[in-house]
């Protein structure tokens, strides 16, 4: 194929790639097979791997004057992709510059692809010899000068941005789209455009000489590159379409195997570092709940904790659960960082799965934990109500062992299905006589809120945790019966929010590397600040959990999530972006 041919040009060139391509492939078939080898898999992979990188801009030499090694290129750049290499990000700057040649160059291409297509036109329908030859002899000096040189930057600078980038070759389906009309007009120019063009301009040296069907499809062909050009060119500015199956995949890849209160849940892959962890000890507290105990596998100590604090529990299956801690054990009496956290577990049966599964954990099971994380934190206050709903008790365990301790003034309501369903009940009853009101909703009649409330001292700190009726009927009587006071609640799952107008696109500023994202309706900001900052903390996905709390600049935010308190909902200092939006149509976050 790559033979020499009468009329050729840059014979030398062409020499070099004939020696080039047959010194290329047995090293690429020795490599191939090595790759079928356990032990010489990882090499062999890692060789090919630089030897088509190296290939790519070689084979773009070889096609001055012989244009197949263009689809060479194309074939390299696949093997690459299929190899799957690992690439250093590049860093801010280095994404400018590169972004800068890619842009550059890409628009470029497009320029002369027009141009192409203008002379292809004017060549096939030229009413004089000297039009008409002269149009193919430019196409064709165009097509050896600049058109292969363009093409071969812009395919190269596409390709180590997307490596050098989160965005990937085969994550985003507009950057799929983009390889692949980046490949396939090299290709089709190697083996149609060029020829035709080359046929053209010497056919066309006979005045009496008409280009005839090859002109009309040199004419098309050039048009549909243009348009293919536009094509891509609009994707990179949109970027629509999402992730592909391996984008999504590449999530799961990068991640490890890792209720009391707070149980919102996920079973979306998450960024977070995780811990493993090993069960040591597996109790039955009452019908339904089991503590768990979790130590490091390592055997290495825990972080410490506050009051309030929850962990992500990251179960064999990969689901990730939130739950209250609610004690440990230290090393050496209560100080410093505990030797294991303990977290007390519900079982749902028609929930989605995670309590189940933590139900089945035994001693020895692992797992893994991130955080934990503080969203409900006990506040300095004069006096204290807690109102438990069920498993809800969980987080101010903690808390009233500190309060009881410190001689603080505090009460607690405590609300259950049944009395066998209430794991602390009795032990808590015993422990503080005269504090507690333990309350079944089989045998028991509903608790006067307005008169709990009512009583409550002035500035007193209401907590409350439990199901969603529950929080509600405490927050309509907090506004009645209690204006003194402030509520702090915590949910098991996302808040009902009502129905609001449709969202409208808005842009995210991430002032740390400059980049602006647009987020589109029906798309979340988190989803958009992932593709230029992946290693963003997410966990729950449902503005429950807090992990991926986010400082803002600029602009303010619709909170539509379920962690900030009531009176904190005009805060402009932090968003949870995997829920919330930007009023207006931009913010800047400190990212
Ligand atoms: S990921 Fe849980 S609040 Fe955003």
């Amino acid at each position: 194929m790559l033979g020499r041919r009468e009329g050729d040009v840059f014979p030398v060139i062409q020499t070099a790639g004939v020696i080039g391509y047959l010194l290329a492939a047995p090293l690429v078939a020795v490599c191939a097979l090595a790759l079928r080898r356990p032990a010489g898999a990882a090499r062999a992979r890692s060789v090919l791997i630089v030897f088509h990188l190296l290939f790519l801009p070689l084979q773009f030499l070889f096609s001055f004057g012989n244009f197949e090694p263009l689809a060479g290129m194309a074939l390299s750049a696949v093997f690459v992709v299929l190899l799957k290499p690992r690439f250093p990000k590049l860093g801010r700057r280095a994404r400018k510059v590169w972004l800068t040649v890619h842009v550059g160059v890409a628009v470029s291409w497009l320029g002369l692809s027009l141009a192409m297509t203008v002379l292809a036109f004017a060549g096939l329908t030229a009413g004089t010899h000297a039009v008409r030859h002269g149009a193919y002899e430019l196409m064709h000096l165009f097509d050896l000068v600049l058109v292969i040189p363009s093409m071969a930057v812009a395919v190269l600078s596409g390709v180590v941005l997307s490596l050098g980038t989160p965005w990937g070759l085969i994550r985003h389906r507009w950057v799929l789209a983009k390889f692949v009309i980046a490949l396939s007009l090299p290709t089709f120019a190697a083996f149609a455009e060029s020829k035709w063009v080359r046929s053209l301009q010497a056919l066309t040296k006979d005045p009496a000489a008409e280009p005839g069907g090859t002109g009309v499809a040199l004419a098309v062909c050039l048009a549909t590159f243009t348009v293919l050009l536009w094509v891509a060119v609009v994707l990179s500015v949109v970027k629509p379409g999402g992730r592909t199956r391996w984008g999504r995949g590449s999530d799961r890849a990068g991640r490890g195997p890792g209720q009391g209160a707070v149980q919102a849940s996920s079973d979306r892959p998450a960024p977070a570092r995780d811990t493993p962890v090993t069960v040591t000890e597996v109790r039955q507290l009452a019908e339904g709940v089991v503590a768990l105990e979790l130590r490091r596998t390592d055997g290495g100590t825990l972080p410490a904790w506050q009051p309030g604090a929850h962990i992500d529990l990251v179960l064999p299956s990969g689901r990730v659960r939130q739950y209250s801690l609610y004690g440990g054990h230290h090393g050496h009496g209560d100080e410093g960082a505990p030797l294991a956290y303990r977290i007390a577990v519900l079982r749902e049966a028609d929930g989605r799965g995670g309590s189940v599964e933590a139900h089945a954990l035994r001693p020895g099971s692992s797992a893994a934990i991130r955080g934990p994380r503080n969203n409900f934190p006990l506040v300095e206050a004069p006096a204290y109500v807690f109102l438990a709903g069920g498993i809800g008790i969980i987080p101010f365990l903690p808390m009233i062992r500190r309060l009881d301790a410190e001689g603080a003034d505090w009460k607690l309501l405590h609300r259950g299905r049944t009395r066998p369903a209430m794991a602390f009940a009795d032990e808590l009853i015993r422990r503080y006589p005269g504090r507690i009101a333990v309350s079944a909703s089989d045998t028991d009649p509903r608790p006067a809120l307005d008169a709990l409330l009512g009583a409550a001292a002035r500035g007193a700190a209401v907590y409350c945790c439990g199901p969603a009726p529950m929080l509600d009927a405490v927050s309509a009587a907090m506004r009645t019966a209690c204006p003194h006071g402030r509520l702090y609640v915590e949910r098991f799952a996302a808040a009902e929010r009502p129905p609001r107008a449709a969202d409208e696109p808005f842009d995210a500023e991430l002032t740390r590397t400059g980049a602006v994202v647009r987020v589109q309706p029906g798309h979340s900001l988190l989803e958009a600040i992932r593709e230029f900052e992946p290693a963003l903390d997410f966990s729950c996905a449902e503005g429950v959990c807090g992990s991926c709390e986010t400082r803002v600049v600029a602009g303010t935010p619709e909170h539509r999530d379920s962690v900030l308190q009531e009176h904190e909902r005009d805060r402009r200092d932090v968003i949870y972006p995997c829920v919330s939006r930007a009023r207006g149509r931009h913010i800047a976050l400190d990212l």
